[in-house]
Order: C-alpha cells, then structure tokens, then sequence
C-alpha cells in the first residue's frame, strides 16, 4: 500500500523517533487497537508481530475488497508481498486449522506469505483444548468465567504443566508423540489418531516454523521498525487483571513484548488503546461502571445476541444489518432506567463480540483503572469510538471508587473489592459532533475539558483519537 504525504506527517507525529512499538489495550479487549495495528503496519511498521493469546482474539482485516475477522494472523499479513515481515510469536497458542484457514483466505484474495513465520515456540492449541474450554468455561449459565471457547485457557495450563507442544516438535515425531501422550492422561485421547490428523496441517505449516526471537532480534539489530501487536486487554491479563475472571496470557506491554521474543525495555513508545468515553467488557467478571449494574451483568450472562437484541427491543434489520441510528435506539439511550442506557449504547455503537458474537457490557469510562494501566503500560494513550460519545447528552467519569465510607483512585484487580466498590461519578454536559475534524484543537471545548480530567486523574497522555471507524478518521495530537 502507497500511503500519502498527511499519512507520513501525522505517524511521524504519533510515533516521533520509535523504533520498536507496541499497540496494547488497556481495558478489558475491543478497544479498536485494530484500527491502530493496521494502520502502523500498513504505513510504518517493517516488522508486525503477535505475541500472546490466540483464536481467542478478533481482528478486521481487509482482504481484497471484503473485510475479514482473523483471530490469528497479524494485521499487516496482506502487506507481505511489499517485503513486510509477519511474525507470530513465542507467546501465541495456535490451532493449526484456524490458522491455515485464515491463510488460505489470503492467498485466495491474492496474499502471499514469504516473509511469514511462525515461532517454534509457539505452542498448538488441539481439538481436545478446545472441546474441554467448551464444557469448563464457556457458558456462565452453568459457572463458567464465559471464556471464547477456542482452547486458549487449557493450552496454556499445559505449557505451564510442562505438557505442551510446541510448534518446533512438528518437526520431530518422536519428542511430538512422548508430549502428546503426557497430554493424553489428561484429556484422555488416541495420540496416533491425533497424530494422524495433524499430519497435513504440519506438512504445510512446518516451512513457516523458524527461530522467531534470533529473528526479531537481528531486525532490530538492523535498525527496522518493529509493531507488536497486543491482544485481549490488560484488564483480562492473567497477572494483573480480575483474576481469576481474565484470560490465560499477559496481554500488558511486559506480556506483549515477552511473547515476540522481547523485553519491555526494549519498546520505544507504547500505545495503551482506551475506548473512550464509555468501556466494555464481554464475558463474566467485575465491571465497576457497568451502566445498569447488576440487572446488566446478570441479562448479559444470558449472552444475548445481536439478533436477538434487535428482535426484543423492536428495532428493524436485515441480515445482521441495522440502522444504529433508529429512533428506538435514541430512545433507550435518553431512557432513564440505566439498563436501557446500555442496551442503547450497546446497540449505537454495534458492541458484539468478534470472535463469539456475544453481546458485550457497557459501563462508563473509568480512570481510576485508567490509572492503573497508566502505571503498567505506561502514560501514552488513544481515545477511540469517541464518535459514539457524541449522540450522548451525558457523560459521566468515574473519577473514584467509595469502599468503606472513603474514596480511593487506586485500582486493585481482586474481584472482592472490585465488586464492592461504588464508582464515584463526576458528570459532563456531552460534548456534541466530532466527525470529520481532523486536528486536535478543533475538538468541542467539551470534549477538551473531559480529555484534561481523564489525563488529570490517570497521568495519561492523549496522543491521539478516533473518531470513525476509517483509517484517515483519526486524530493526531
Ligand atoms: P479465554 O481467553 O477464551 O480463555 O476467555 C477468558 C475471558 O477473557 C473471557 O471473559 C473472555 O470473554 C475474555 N476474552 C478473551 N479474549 C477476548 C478478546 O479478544 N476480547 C475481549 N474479551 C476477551
């Protein structure tokens, strides 16, 4: 892709004199760091690589003239044939399947993979992590934490159970077949069937199999532009999120870089992404500033779908398509009952999962977790679908939480104290139309005077927003 001149200046602007970058979510996933993954690797990046999780990520890509939600390969893949590299990370968990079939939908729309690898210590997410995920932790109904169901949670316990495989042994039967059957006492399967069935996927996946970390560090050693591109959100990581309501990796900048074969030393800028001026959560778990509270949480546990919704509160569609503008929606966002509030949030701003099309929980922005992310992620931040806040008469910040009769801005990731908190409110007249202004300053003082609070309270630094979801939809400050 040929980017333009405006193209050039504002990155230079957004990433100065990095070298190494990583794009990271700092609430609980779905912030849109697609929008600033592709557009870095589009234009920026010579390296794009994915370090942590696996299918159970969603991410839009363009492919030909369609987009596509791929789970697993990085956001600069249709840039291959332009001599980018592509890598997927030691951290990562993958379903060979998954994988193949997201590649081979590339290459049917003309991608190629020539500077596409794969870590050989990656590790294999197989149909028996997938199938055990399904019954333990998917549904919530039947006390599950809501997981996307993709295997990633069981495929991690094994890599630390010293069970898993990674994707070098593809490469070696023998060391593959003595790992499985450690596997197999667990989950109970026929390791020469399994064999068996991996054999063609391996065949063509085992050419893209290499020692990513020497390869990653001689890029840098080159001087390339290296993007390391986060998953799920900090939030949701396993070492600083709602444990034990979080995913199985480390999605924080530290886990990002780790799982490309980095450290967090070696990052020059880091890009926490921040949905701004409301949040959302999918799956189960505290959420502080969930608009409607309980009531919310315990209908989104149901997991409601997009049709479903559109089908109980009335509003037209065709296909999976709906006006998110109708008259009905306005309506149950001005609704004074919370509940409705989020709904009409929800259904404004299209918030269903990628990955597993569940409906997602809604709450207001909220900067005492800002905060904390700002101290593990660092102060640079970008706003988006702050488009969306504009159709909002309201805004409210959560700037404290009140436990036991005092305020605190400190965050603490236990779900004891974050589901006995009260969010303390400051509240915004809304800020009006934001799309299609393009510089910073031609925001609506409004919008200005929330940003300075939001920055006050976290010790954040916005770099930049966005205010549609197109590429050139974005404001650099
Ligand atoms: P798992 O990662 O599939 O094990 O799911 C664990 C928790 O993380 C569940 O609450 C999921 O809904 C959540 N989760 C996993 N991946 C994502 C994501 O990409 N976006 C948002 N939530 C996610």
């Amino acid at each position: 892709m040929i980017c333009n001149f405006s193209q050039v200046m504002s990155i230079d602007r957004l990433v100065k004199d990095a070298q190494v970058v990583a794009v990271v979510c700092n609430q609980w996933g779905d912030t849109g760091k697609g929008k600033f993954s592709d557009y870095l690797g589009a234009n920026w990046a010579d390296v794009i690589i994915r370090g942590t999780g696996g299918a159970n990520a969603g991410h839009t890509v363009k492919v030909g003239d369609l987009w596509r939600v791929f789970h697993l390969l990085p956001s600069g893949i249709m840039e291959d044939a332009n001599g980018k590299t592509n890598i997927l990370g030691q951290g990562m968990e993958i379903h060979l399947e998954t994988l193949l079939e997201e590649m081979d939908e590339v290459a049917r729309n003309g991608g190629t993979f020539d500077n596409f690898y794969i870590s050989d210590k990656a590790q294999i997410v197989f149909n028996h992590h997938i199938e055990y995920d399904k019954q333990r932790h998917m549904s919530m109904a039947n006390g599950g934490i809501g997981s996307t169901g993709r295997g990633i949670g069981p495929a991690y316990e094994d890599r630390t159970g010293r069970r898993g495989v990674e994707m070098g042994l593809l490469c070696d039967p023998v060391a593959l077949r003595e790992r499985l059957e450690k596997q197999a006492k667990k989950y109970d399967f026929d390791v020469s069937e399994v064999m068996r069935k991996i054999e063609p996927f391996a065949q063509r996946l085992v050419p893209y199999i290499r020692d990513t970390f020497t390869l990653v560090h001689e890029k840098k050693e080159a001087g390339k532009k290296i993007l390391l591109e986060g998953a799920q959100g900090l939030l949701l990581s396993v070492n600083d999120g709602s444990y034990p309501y979080v995913t199985s990796s480390d999605p924080s900048l530290d886990g990002t870089a780790k799982g490309a074969g980095l450290s967090a030393k070696d990052v020059d800028l880091c890009l926490g992404i921040v949905k701004f001026p409301f949040m959302t959560r999918v799956g189960g778990g505290p959420f502080p500033t969930e608009i409607g509270g309980h009531a919310s949480e315990a209908y989104c546990a149901s997991e409601p779908t997009l049709l479903q919704e559109l089908e109980a509160f009335g509003i037209p569609y065709k296909g999976k398509k709906y006006n998110s503008h109708d008259p009905r929606i306005t309506e149950l966002i001005n609704s004074p009952h919370p509940f409705f509030r989020g709904v009409g949030l929800r259904l404004l701003s299209v918030e269903y999962g990628a990955t597993t099309g569940r409906a997602r929980r809604v709450g207001w922005i909220d900067a005492v977790a800002g905060r904390y992310a700002r101290r593990i992620n660092g102060p640079d931040v970008i706003l988006t679908k702050v488009d969306i806040g504009s159709h909002l008469g309201e805004i409210q910040l959560c700037d404290g939480y009140e436990i036991d009769g005092h305020i605190t801005q400190n965050f603490k990731s236990n779900p004891r104290f974050l589901y006995g908190v009260e969010p303390h409110f400051a509240t915004f007249d809304g800020y009006g139309d934001v799309r299609g202004i393009d510089e910073y300053k031609g925001l609506p003082s409004q919008l200005h005077r929330i940003i300075a609070e939001y920055e006050r309270l976290t010790g954040s630094n916005v770099a930049a927003l966005s205010v549609g979801p197109d590429r050139d939809e974005t404001i650099i400050r």
